[in-house]
């Protein structure tokens, strides 16, 4: 029997130049290097350019991961971008990127699911594709956190930071085994219940304004493991494969604890485990593009490894996307 799978053709992603370092920002407001290394892992995070919007980065990392696939940006059909840091309200930031990429034919929109917004998005494009709807996607994450910022609440300014990842999915025939190439197998949750836990305090429909992001980091950090390791179960039913079986564990880059804890109580082996968290910080939706472009890059993922992506965020929203490189 042959089934359609979407086989991932390529990858590429993009941070903005500006490096801000946790010592430039301890010179701003009261915190250390020292408590943000020990509490989350990050050591510095990217800040875009005034001029430089969440459509320019979502275009850089397209075209790398366009350069990497191969193709031709005339053979992608679906465009999937994940943002909550749009260029405008609207219209979508992935048709600006579809303009920039001169391609008119196909579909293009956002998707927002904060933090997981590249789990949700993958899914999506995914499930086009297997429908037999559309042939080659662009899936992007990619976001200008540092816009939404209060950059005197020592609480939360010292998380976030910009950036921009994106993959290209293509459907293909093939038996539909776990040793095929592609998506194995996707698991989404929400619960509106936590909504107030991590939210923006602001919007086009309430206050008519853009806002801050506002967080209860400690409800955050304690659902988050349960619910990350909660979908990766999910996954690991599905398929029957076991935590032994993956290759990389590439999870959203909020927070070295969160990542630690989820891959202990999973029995992840540490050293399968990609961390980029200490280069830009969390970026939201573009952080498991980010974390899989520089674990391409330098080799260690190979043909035939069998990677394990996680997220969870704002909303909450969760879910997981198990795929054979
Ligand atoms: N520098 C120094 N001190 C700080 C800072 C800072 N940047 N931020 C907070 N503090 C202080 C607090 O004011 C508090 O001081 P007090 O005891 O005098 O009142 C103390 O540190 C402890 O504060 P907590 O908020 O309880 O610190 P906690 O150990 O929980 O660490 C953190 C805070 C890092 C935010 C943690 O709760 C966390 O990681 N939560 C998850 C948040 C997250 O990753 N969110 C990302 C979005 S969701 C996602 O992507 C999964």
């Amino acid at each position: 029997m042959t089934a359609i799978r979407s086989v991932v053709l390529g990858c590429g992603s993009y941070l903005p130049e500006r490096v801000l370092t946790n010592a430039e920002l301890a010179a701003r407001i009261d915190t250390s290097d020292d408590w943000i290394v020990q509490r989350t892992g990050i050591r510095q995070r990217h800040i875009a350019a005034d001029d430089e919007f969440t459509s320019h980065l979502a275009i850089k990392a397209a075209l790398a991961a366009l350069a990497h696939a191969q193709i031709d940006a005339q053979t992608i059909d679906l465009i999937v971008l994940a943002t909550s840091t749009p260029d405008n309200t609207f219209p979508a930031t992935a048709v600006a990127v579809q303009h920039a990429l001169g391609i008119n034919h196909g579909v293009a929109f956002d998707l927002q699911a904060v933090c997981s917004g590249f789990v949700f998005a993958l899914t999506t494009a995914d499930n086009f594709l297997r429908a037999g709807a559309h042939k080659r996607a662009l899936v992007i994450g990619a976001e200008t956190f540092s816009r939404l910022l209060d950059w005197s609440d020592r609480g939360t300014c010292v998380l976030f930071g910009d950036g921009a990842g994106a993959v290209v999915l293509e459907a293909q025939p093939h038996a539909g085994t776990i040793a095929d190439p592609g998506m194995l197998t996707t698991h989404l949750r929400s619960d509106g219940r936590h909504k107030s836990k991590l939210f923006v305090d602001g919007g086009p429909g309430s206050t008519k304004t853009v806002g801050h992001l506002r967080m209860e980091g400690r409800e955050v950090f304690k659902h988050a493991v349960g619910m990350i390791t909660d979908v990766i179960v999910d996954a690991f039913n599905a398929t029957g494969l076991t935590a032994d079986d993956i290759n990389w564990f590439i999870p959203h880059q909020a927070n070295k604890r969160i990542i630690d804890a989820s891959a202990h109580k999973l029995h992840i082996a540490p050293q399968k485990v990609v961390l980029t968290v200490d280069q830009h910080g969390n970026t939201s939706a573009a952080s498991i593009p980010l974390a899989l472009s520089v674990a391409v890059k330098d080799g260690r993922v190979k043909k035939g490894d069998l990677v394990l992506f996680e997220a969870m965020g704002g909303g909450f929203t969760w879910g997981s996307a198990l795929v054979r490189w």
